[in-house]
């Protein structure tokens, strides 16, 4: 088992029977996704799930975990989701993949959110090793890019077929742009209040727990 599948696994044992369950995106994530279907086969837990992309969605359906749509929700037991980075104080960033709008929703509408990531997601600062992705909608990129890069640098996310803008399940375009003179604190507040922005990928005071594993073994970061 490597280190993210492992810290997946350690999640489960925050799972108990017909919790609604928020599922993350990405390769930790996915871990938790085959763990949890087979955890609530095998225990009849009853749980239901919820996605925050349709790509977790299509796995999970595939893992056999019974879906429920965010239109028939009103909060969540817990989500488990990975992310890009890992501040000492559990502020998050997240976003490599282009679902923030949903990932951020269900973050914040979990009685619990942990974080789970091997040690190589730890920084000392947000920023660190990744730009900060910015979703906003298409219609004002350019005028958002505009006011941003006054700030930083950075330019629109190109897809992965390298033929167009990347989209995201929400219809929207993101902006990565990197910002080293500003705080953290500053930079939620900015990208939060600048008009066009649909989300951004600051995940500042939301995660309440993070699971991080290094060398096949877990330990655990609580907030205060
Ligand atoms: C997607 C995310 C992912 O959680 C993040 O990219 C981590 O991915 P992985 O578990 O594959 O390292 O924020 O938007």
């Amino acid at each position: 088992m490597n280190d993210k599948e492992l810290v997946a696994h350690q999640a489960l044992q925050y799972v108990s029977e017909n919790m609604i369950v928020g599922l993350g995106t990405g390769s930790t994530a996915n871990y938790f996704i085959d763990a949890l279907a087979k955890r609530n086969k095998e225990e009849n837990l009853k749980i239901r799930a919820v996605s925050s992309s349709v790509v977790s969605m299509i796995k999970a359906k595939e893992a056999g975990l019974p879906i429920i749509a965010m239109e028939q929700i009103k909060e969540i037991d817990l989500y488990i989701d990975g992310a890009d980075e890992i501040a000492p104080d559990l502020t998050l960033l997240k976003g490599r993949g282009y679902d923030l709008v949903r990932e951020k929703l269900l973050a914040r509408s979990a009685k619990k959110f942990i974080v789970i990531a091997d040690e190589s997601k730890l920084v000392k600062k947000i920023g660190d090793n990744f730009p900060i992705p910015s979703e906003v909608q298409p219609f004002a990129w350019e005028l958002v890019k505009n006011i941003l890069i006054k700030k930083g640098t950075g330019d629109i996310r190109i897809n992965a077929a390298k033929d167009g803008y990347a989209i995201t399940s929400c219809g929207n375009f993101v902006l990565d742009f990197n910002y080293p003179e500003k705080s953290t604190e500053e930079l939620n507040a900015l990208l939060s209040q600048t008009p066009g922005i649909v989300e951004h990928g600051i995940f500042y005071n939301i995660a309440h727990g993070a699971l991080i594993s290094s060398n096949g073994k877990v330990r655990e970061i609580w907030k205060n």
